[in-house]
């Protein structure tokens, strides 16, 4: 059987959390049957319900008439709307919610096919095409390169640098190593970080930006946990704040974390208007968008008093905990 699988997907191994939780599940009723129940330590996810404003729009949606027919992989038109308006109250970024939004089955599989969209498969090794991303870092990343045909190029994150790798010196170091600069097709950054929990300051975040225009490179932002802060004073911000970020930008957002809606599997992407419409193109032909009534309980929390006030009491726990 093996043979039939081609090299890339030979070459990746299935995402570390999930082996983790495997084996903890295996494992876990003979430790409890000797007192020893053991502690997860693999995903770090919200366990409590969402906010019930969600789950009472989650059931009258499902009786609206239309609700369980194809949706559209780009999102229907009233989630667009309310992304856009979350973009603005959240961040004060302005986005045209028909061409510059679009939505994603979790922001991880937008990260992963929007990765496939850059990368030209190869299995000659110093042919790859290369992706930077942060160490210590999302686990998927350097699995989703792979098995894309790409290759992956560490930023070390460490406390020397406060978290946010001076990237002229890495790049300065990267071509010292014998790596080829025309090879280097995006940049993914993730503050705040997982598993690091650190921000990035905003003069930062402009000078990925400067960064990636100079040496033109695609940066993906991936803004999984920008609603995760404890200082209300320092909100993480989003790389589209920055000015002229769109140009060389898009962003990853999720449902998941900010309403402990894991399991829903809704996110989007936003920014650069090309690299939207390319990514539209790919998801038209694999998928066909999510169900609408999830997109219909969405829409409603995200500019919503009740998830404003969610997410700020699940803060409060986060910084207890
Ligand atoms: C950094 C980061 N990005 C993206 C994701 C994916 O989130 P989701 O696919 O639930 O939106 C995760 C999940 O843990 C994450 O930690």
């Amino acid at each position: 059987m093996r043979e039939f699988f081609n090299n890339y997907v030979q070459s990746i191994e299935t995402y570390i959390m999930f082996r983790i939780k495997e084996t903890v599940a295996k494992l876990t009723p003979e430790l409890i049957s000797k007192g020893r129940a053991p502690i997860m330590l693999s995903m770090g996810a919200p366990t409590a319900n969402p906010p019930k404003k969600v789950t009472d729009a989650l059931k009258s949606a499902l009786d609206e008439k239309g609700a369980h027919l194809y949706s559209t992989p780009k999102g229907e038109k009233y989630l667009r709307d309310a992304i856009a308006k979350r973009m603005q109250t959240r961040f004060n970024v302005i986005l045209n919610p028909d061409t510059e939004i679009f939505s994603l089955i979790g922001s991880k599989e937008g990260i992963a096919n929007f990765i496939r969209l850059l990368i030209n498969p190869t299995t000659r090794e110093d042919d790859k095409e290369i992706i930077f991303i942060p160490d210590p870092g999302y686990a998927s990343y350097g699995e989703m390169i792979k098995v894309s045909g790409g290759k992956a190029y560490s930023l070390p994150l460490t406390p020397q640098n406060n978290f946010m790798p001076d990237l002229e010196e890495v790049y300065a170091k990267f071509i010292q190593e014998g790596n080829n600069p025309q090879k280097v097709k995006a940049l993914i950054i993730n503050y705040p970080n997982n598993p690091l929990g650190a921000t990035a300051t905003k003069e930062y975040l402009e000078s990925v930006v400067a960064f990636c225009k100079k040496h033109h490179i695609l940066l993906m932002s991936d803004a999984a946990y920008t609603d995760m802060y404890f200082k209300p004073e320092l909100k993480p911000m989003s790389i589209l704040e920055i000015e002229g970020a769109k140009d060389i930008a898009v962003e990853f957002f999720s449902f998941s974390k900010p309403y402990a809606m894991t399991g829903w599997r809704l996110g989007w992407i936003c920014g650069n208007e090309e690299a939207v419409k390319f990514f539209g193109k790919l998801k038209s032909t694999i998928d066909s968008g999510i169900f609408k009534a999830l997109q219909k309980a969405s829409a409603e929390i995200i500019n919503s008093p009740e998830g404003e006030e969610y997410i700020k009491e699940a803060n409060i726990k986060f910084k207890r905990n």
